[in-house]
């Protein structure tokens, strides 16, 4: 096995991410990324939603040019590896068998250690990807398209969940109602989008969910029941209206995520606050949580886009921190969809 690089600028790690929909692979030297190559899987819009098995066969196709992609854009050759990463879980089994299986391989012809990375952690180290980067203990609300969770962030690898959603997520919100409104899969950059265009004039109900916990549910009927009640009275309300509604829609899962991250800074006396996670690229969360940042007097830490979606970034990022540790995994690991963080 190749022995442990002591010069931590030098240490030079690959990692990949396949835990869901995008293929994704990067390369690190010394704590910096030196690339970052994703290929988003558009197949997944003819079904309205991501398709497990679909998912995997593409990343299958994808992950030898991305891999190839990461190493041509970082200038670096396999021989500079150190150690591969991977994403261990949470996610689609197929999906992870891939990164993980080609992860395994990989290490196992260069014979450097291997490093799992849980794809939660990995969202919200992804702020030490670049500067600024925030200062221990800090808040993160992590959303995605699987997880709404508000992160109490002790140390790079210590971290407690202070409240997260008991049904869907916030990404699964804006999606379903994307689905309900005719648009697009993913539906949050589009309502994101059209948003802009329109007002918040429809009050949809905030649910009161006690402590940091969230629900996304109730909202989604919500939606649905005030559509087929419009429609029924005009069956051009949706195209009519659409930006509108967005705006609506998206208005009101700003507000239910920043009550509660509001809640957990007074909870914890913590004005170091972050936000990570597919909806973290959420124009109108990027600036309520500016403005409400500047009004409670918090520092706030929000990420540039390409390390807001899944990327291969953070999963680096992660794995040099477990280098450091030689926190490291054996060829027996196998891959777990509902892996609990920490
Ligand atoms: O973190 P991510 O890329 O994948 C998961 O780990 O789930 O998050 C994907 C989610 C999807 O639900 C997508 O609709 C949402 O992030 N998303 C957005 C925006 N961009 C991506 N939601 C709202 N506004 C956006 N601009
Ligand atoms: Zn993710």
């Amino acid at each position: 096995m190749k022995s442990i690089n002591q010069d931590i600028n030098a240490i030079t790690i690959l990692a990949i991410e396949s835990s869901c929909d995008d293929t994704s692979a990067a390369i690190l030297r010394g704590g910096k990324i030196l690339s970052n190559c994703v290929a988003t899987q558009e197949i997944h819009r003819l079904y309205g939603g991501v398709v497990p098995e679909v998912a995997s066969r593409q990343h299958q196709i994808n992950i030898v040019p991305i891999v190839d992609a990461a190493f041509k854009k970082a200038g670096v050759s396999k021989q500079d590896i150190d150690a591969v990463a991977f994403t261990r879980g949470p996610g689609l089994i197929g999906s992870l068998l891939v990164g993980v299986s080609f992860a395994k391989a990989f290490a196992l012809s260069l014979d450097v250690p291997l490093i799992e990375v849980h794809h939660m952690t990995a969202h919200v180290l992804a702020h030490f990807a670049e500067e600024p980067k925030p200062h221990f203990p800090f808040l993160c609300l992590t959303v995605s398209g699987g997880h709404t969770q508000i992160v109490l962030v002790k140390d790079y690898l210590d971290m407690t969940i202070l409240g997260q959603t008991t049904d869907d997520a916030a990404g699964e919100a804006f999606d379903k109602t994307g689905k309900i409104l005719g648009l697009d899969y993913p539906a949050g950059p589009v309502i994101d989008k059209l948003a802009r265009l329109g007002n918040p004039i429809f009050e949809f109900p905030e649910p009161r969910i006690p402590g940091l916990d969230f629900s996304f549910s109730g909202l989604k009927t919500s939606i649905l029941y005030f559509l087929q009640k419009k429609v029924k009275e005009n069956p051009d309300f949706i195209a009519e209206n659409l930006n509108d509604i967005c705006a609506s829609v998206q208005s009101r899962i700003v507000s239910i995520l920043m009550n509660k991250l509001k809640l957990a800074a007074a909870q914890t006396g913590i004005k170091e606050i972050a936000i990570a996670g597919g909806v973290s690229a959420n124009s109108a969360l990027r600036e309520t949580l500016k403005t409400t940042g500047d009004t409670e007097g918090w520092t706030t830490y929000i990420p540039k886009f390409e390390y807001c979606t899944d990327n291969a970034a953070m999963i680096a990022v992660t794995a040099y921190q477990k280098y450091l540790r030689a926190d490291f995994v054996g060829q027996e690991v196998a891959p777990l969809p509902r892996l609990e963080m920490g």
